[in-house]
């Protein structure tokens, strides 16, 4: 399978290996036309910044049995979400999902935008944010460029420029091998891969769907990149 485009390998290695996330719509149900709630993507998307799946899986739970729908977020109290916010830490974040909620729900009839530029309009959503909720609610065909993502690239490429200075090369990579099919797919088992086998120490090389590809492995430098910057 070393013929297959980049793209065709990392998802057949999704549809076999992704992680059940109670925000995902899985590969399965996608495919039957099942597209995950825009307003879930973007709670799960705001929480998982600076902070890890493992924690904020109760969390997000909390949040969409209290709140199922950004209609329920906008008309709650903002010191009820401040405090449903308590132990996620950086606050400002919990202070953005509310002023997000209330501009969808007041500006947009509660529909979140689906384009890059429209949603990096609205309050605590910036370049990552837009192009996975993009991306994985409305199957854009977007880079969606996170710690994991950046890694994976690094690696792959054998990107010898340090970051932060890397991330234009990075994003014009990712933008070339994407998935036009299933960039929802993509983004996600790019995320993934990083999470799983393409981790900073040890990366399991051996079960990765992209080995063939990587510039890295074939120079036995994985742990070589990505580049940091000098201190
Ligand atoms: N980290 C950030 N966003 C994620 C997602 N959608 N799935 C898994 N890990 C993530």
């Amino acid at each position: 399978t070393g013929d297959l485009p980049l793209a065709d390998r990392l998802l057949a290695w999704y549809d076999r290996s992704h992680r059940h996330l109670p925000w995902r719509v899985s590969p399965g149900d996608r495919r039957a036309g099942i597209v995950p709630d825009p307003y879930r993507v973007w709670l799960s998307e705001i929480m998982l910044q600076q902070t890890t799946v493992a924690s904020v899986k109760s969390y997000y739970e909390t949040f969409l049995r209290r709140w199922p729908d950004i209609g329920a977020l906008a008309a709650a109290h903002v010191d009820d979400v401040m405090k449903a916010w308590a132990g996620l830490g950086y606050y400002s974040r919990a202070r953005n999902l509310k002023k997000c909620a209330e501009t969808v729900a007041g500006r947009h009839a509660g529909i979140f935008p689906d384009t890059v530029a429209r949603l990096k309009e609205l309050p605590g959503i910036g370049d990552y944010t837009a192009a996975a909720i993009a991306a994985i609610a409305h199957d854009r065909p977007v880079a969606v460029v996170d710690g994991n993502v950046e890694r994976v690239v690094a690696r792959l490429a054998a990107i010898a420029t340090p970051l932060p200075a890397a991330k234009p090369a990075i994003r014009a990579f990712v933008e070339e091998v994407l998935s036009r099919d299933r960039p929802g797919d993509f983004a996600q088992a790019t995320m993934d891969l990083g999470a799983t086998i393409c981790t900073p120490r040890r990366p399991a090389c051996i079960l990765c769907p992209l080995a063939p590809d990587c510039k890295a492995l074939a120079a036995g430098t994985q742990e070589a990149f990505p580049v940091k910057p000098d201190k």
